[in-house]
């Protein structure tokens, strides 16, 4: 049983509304839905707010719909009451399979029959997650990037006991508000956005626990380097393009071997107390003074300007497109 079509949700809860929650909430209100949401924290309606009204213009920059409103959110004290008219969920507590599996016992009084209930875990199953909940083919994982009012991409995975109709409704739903949303085929730790991640970042630390280079060099070498691309194009892509006319088969038949020699040569690091060390003071030296709210004012800033730029260049290539038939 599916609550409307997808994109006809009008009513979402968002509980817990930390980092992630509260950008939720403000990018759901910013495609015009109406939110209701809970957190158990005092004081966290104001919180709620505060943070909404941080994120509104950047989402105004991005384009807002007639009905967007910054107040169209509801707080409640129970989450059984965020949850009562609501066609879908979007549950953002700690990563604590304990605190979520209290939560969704709390919530579950007040979920309509038909509502979908979508976890933003980053590494719990779901499998797991909605074992012995009450109706759990309507639970899915539909996992954010940080921040997710800004970052398009939303993975979108079932467990055991998913509906298919439900992965394809959240997919859909997600879509119609303005995600990039991937179907993930299977359950595996991290997801896949993350595992690849982190295959990165291995790489990353790696480097500076042996002295290939400075925390600064190798954040630099990505983010002027690959980054750019990777913001345009995924890695098959940009592979296949770096092999020329011939494509795909010409860049595996000439790069593959060195890769694979490569593989066998990548490092498999620990974060004992000496590269958390040097991770940490790398990364002092790096933000030369800026704290972590001047950071993310910048990281912010950056990114918008890219989402913009990339939202005028894809509407330029659609309309040629279009032009040439
Ligand atoms: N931070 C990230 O980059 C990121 C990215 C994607 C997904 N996630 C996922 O989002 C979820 C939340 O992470 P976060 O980074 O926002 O954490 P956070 O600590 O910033 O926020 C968690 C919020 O949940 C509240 N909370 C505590 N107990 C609760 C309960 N029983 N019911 C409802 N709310 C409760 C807390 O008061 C807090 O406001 C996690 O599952 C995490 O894996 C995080």
């Amino acid at each position: 049983m599916l609550p409307c079509p997808p994109d006809q949700v009008e009513r979402i809860a968002v509980l817990g509304t930390g980092t992630i929650g509260a950008s939720w909430a403000a990018y759901f209100l910013s495609r015009g839905l109406t939110v209701s949401a809970y957190d158990p924290m005092p004081d966290s309606e104001a919180d709620l707010r505060r943070r909404i009204e941080a994120a509104w213009p950047a989402l105004e920059q991005l384009g807002l719909p007639a009905a967007a409103d910054p107040d169209r959110v509801t707080v409640h004290a129970d989450p059984a009451g965020a949850v009562r008219d609501v066609q879908a969920v979007q549950e953002n507590a700690p990563e604590f399979m304990d605190a979520k599996l209290a939560l969704y016992e709390a919530m579950e009084p007040g979920l309509p029959d038909d509502a979908v209930m979508i976890s933003s875990s980053s590494g719990l199953i779901m499998s797991e997650l909605q074992k012995g909940r009450v109706g759990p083919e309507r639970y899915v994982l539909g996992h954010p990037f940080n921040p997710p009012h800004l970052i398009p991409l939303v993975e979108v995975v079932g467990g055991t006991a998913t509906d298919p109709a439900v992965v394809d409704w959240t997919l859909q739903f997600y879509e119609a508000i303005g995600k990039v949303a991937i179907r993930l085929n299977k359950e595996v730790p991290g997801h896949l956005v993350n595992r690849m991640q982190a295959a990165i970042w291995r790489e990353a630390i790696d480097a500076v626990a042996t002295g290939l280079a400075s925390v600064e060099d190798v954040d630099r070498g990505l983010a002027y380097g690959p980054g750019l691309r990777w913001a345009v194009m995924g890695p098959h892509l940009i592979c296949a393009l770096a092999g020329g006319e011939g494509g795909m088969p010409n860049y595996i038949d000439h790069f593959g071997p060195s890769i694979e020699r490569w593989w066998k040569d990548l490092g498999t690091p620990t974060l004992t107390p000496e590269v958390r060390r040097k991770l940490i003071e790398g990364v002092e030296a790096e933000a030369a003074g800026r704290t972590v709210p001047d950071l993310v004012r910048e990281r912010d800033k950056l990114l918008l300007a890219v989402l913009g730029a990339l939202g005028r260049a894809r509407d330029e290539l659609n309309k040629e497109k279009v032009a040439s038939g």
